[in-house]
């Protein structure tokens, strides 16, 4: 019983964001908007900031760029704001919902990864990297 009973405890008091969109498939684009989806439990914090995160700086040379600060967790969906410098385009993004602004490393959930593509997606994009 003792044992159940902490189990229950834990799950309960665990952070249960859930970020249902974007992620795989469903992907953004450089002209937007672009909407970010999630679940949310009563015992979730009430509000969180939405990061965009690639962990390869080719894609995105500064990394955690905030796009909403201090969403309201209850609304359940919202439009993103693009990034200072605007929307970055490749693979590999993940948005992050973290605590806050102030601590963009605590996370309460995280997006599987997704594909930021240009509005015009004929043909292919060119872009040359030149190593320093
Ligand atoms: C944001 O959420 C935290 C934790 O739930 C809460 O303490 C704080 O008052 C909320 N702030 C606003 C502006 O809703
Ligand atoms: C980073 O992105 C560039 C451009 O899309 C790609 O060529 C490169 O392979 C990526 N690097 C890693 C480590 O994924």
């Amino acid at each position: 019983m003792r044992v159940v009973a902490a189990i229950l405890l834990s799950v309960s008091s665990a952070f249960a964001y859930q970020v249902t969109s974007p992620g795989g498939s469903q992907g953004w684009t450089t002209s937007g908007p672009n909407y970010l989806t999630w679940n949310r439990v009563s015992t979730d914090p009430l509000n969180f900031t939405a990061v965009l995160t690639n962990t390869n700086t080719t894609v995105m040379p500064i990394n955690n760029q905030v796009l909403n600060a201090l969403v309201d967790g209850t609304v359940g969906t919202i439009q993103c704001n693009p990034p200072s410098g605007g929307w970055p385009t490749g693979d590999g993004f993940r948005v992050n919902l973290a605590q806050d602004a102030e601590h963009l490393d605590s996370l309460l959930a995280q997006s599987d990864q997704f594909s930021i593509t240009g509005s015009t997606t004929t043909g292919t994009s060119t872009s040359t990297t030149s190593a320093s």
